[in-house]
């Protein structure tokens, strides 16, 4: 199986530039089901998710170009609304294609999205809201189904902030009769990103980016050209890697203003950055350790979680990691102790680093994409060589990783 072997300690330096957002692409995606005309969007990252998602897409009948990071979508000669098994199991966000399936065909039948490192992640707030508009849930073993004529407006209230449940409801309403209300919704900018695509496409969505969105059913969506927002995950992994390495690397074509807390967080460690309108240059900086709590959006993100508890580990006194959305995310942390990191798990739920520590380069496998970032991070840092095997989960998210490292200067390689 292909590994990443890095060999710690290098300074880097130069510029890497952000890529797409793949949480906004995993939703546009399947949002182009919602009409028959051909879609176009720009700045599509090339990673797995979005080769799986469109493997999906292409087995129910859409025809799929990629030009550079443009991709054109036509849905017109879809007939099938059950996407398959072996495909849907390799991608939890498969999900996302049932609201837009069901809007589109009246019915959908849907095997059960894979299974997940991070924690128990249910599907049913989304079940909860098919239902509430319309729809009748027949669960099977593996799969269900979920049937409706017609699709109704209805105030959907979620028990907690959840972004794909956000976004799907909102899709899915796009064609409903009448008015959706979803209250307590989730904030993401990426969630703002899919309304503005759905609006440019004749959707009348309201309020996306706050916690009430109204969507008032149209009668059907035409295609349009859209751009995506800068990942930025991404740009937050590259801010920590600068850091974490102690290099100035300019972290280009992303848009800080939807990392606030992020930056803030990391100046609260000692962390000095350079803060531009589309960019942020990391500094020589010296850390220490602080109270970090992951939140939904606006507050800091949990998929910067491991990448920060990282950056922990070099940092002077204790640091209490608090995961507040997934139960399974603090997992990884072992392996960072199996590098030298001095790492207490309180609960599933929190951690306590005490740093600095000198980390040393070990074999690891990494769990999922972001403990993954963080183990990159680690390596980069530590005495030694750092071989990281499942890669998949890395690639899955993060574009053309080791060209874009070794061009910052990073000993990176990929190895069969
Ligand atoms: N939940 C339920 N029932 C549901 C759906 C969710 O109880 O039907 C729970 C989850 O178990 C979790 C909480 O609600 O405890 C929040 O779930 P959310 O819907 O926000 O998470 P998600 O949609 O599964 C998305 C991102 C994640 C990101 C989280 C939180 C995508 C494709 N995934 O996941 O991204 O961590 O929001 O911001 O957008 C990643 O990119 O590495 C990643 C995991």
């Amino acid at each position: 199986m292909p590994q990443y072997v890095i060999n710690g300690g290098k300074k880097l330096h130069g510029e890497i530039k952000v890529s797409g957002a793949k949480n906004a692409a995993l939703k546009i995606l399947p949002a182009c089901l919602l009409s028959n005309e051909t879609c176009a969007i720009k700045n599509i990252p090339d990673i797995e998710d979005i080769r799986r998602m469109s493997e999906i897409l292409e087995d129910l009948g859409a025809v799929i170009v990629r030009n550079g990071s443009t991709m054109t979508v036509e849905t017109k000669n879809i007939k099938r609304s059950n996407p398959k098994a072996e495909l849907v199991h390799k991608l939890r966000s498969s999900i996302m294609l049932a609201g837009p399936l069901l809007a589109r065909f009246g019915e959908v039948t849907m095997p059960h999205p894979g299974g997940c490192v991070i924690g128990k992640r249910p599907i049913d707030m989304f079940l909860s809201a098919f239902e509430a508009m319309g729809a009748t849930i027949h669960e099977h073993e593996d799969f269900f189904t979920l049937k409706c004529h017609k699709l109704q407006g209805a105030k959907i209230i979620l028990p907690w902030v959840a972004v794909t449940v956000t976004e799907s409801i909102m899709m899915t309403a796009c064609l409903a009769e009448g008015i959706t209300t979803l209250v307590n919704a989730a904030m993401e900018p990426e969630i703002s990103a899919l309304a503005g695509y759905l609006n440019s496409c004749g959707a009348k969505i309201s309020g996306a980016g706050s916690p009430i969105i109204t969507i008032t059913g149209v009668e059907k969506l035409s295609a349009g050209t859209y751009e995506l927002i800068p990942d930025r995950i991404e740009a937050g992994s590259f801010i920590i890697m600068g850091l974490i390495t102690g290099s100035e690397i300019k972290v280009s074509n992303c848009n800080p203003k939807n990392l606030e807390t992020e930056l803030l967080m990391l100046q609260k460690a000692g962390a000095k950055l350079e803060i531009g309108s589309n960019y942020v240059i990391t500094k020589k900086s010296h850390f220490h350790g602080v109270e970090l709590r992951t939140h939904e959006y606006p507050g800091f993100s949990t998929d910067l979680q491991a990448p920060f508890t990282a950056l922990m580990t070099q940092a002077d006194g204790q640091s209490l990691i608090h995961e507040i959305i997934f139960e399974g995310r603090l997992f990884y942390t072992d392996k960072l102790v199996q590098m030298g990191a001095n790492i207490i798990m309180c609960d599933p739920h929190r951690v306590i680093v005490h740093g600095p520590t000198k980390l040393y380069g070990r074999k690891l496998e990494s769990p999922d994409l972001r403990a993954g970032m963080a183990l990159i991070l680690a390596g980069l840092v530590a005495e030694g060589k750092t071989i990281v095997e499942n890669i998949y989960q890395i690639e899955r998210g993060y574009e053309n990783i080791v060209a874009r490292l070794q061009a910052l200067g990073a000993d990176i390689t990929k190895q069969d």
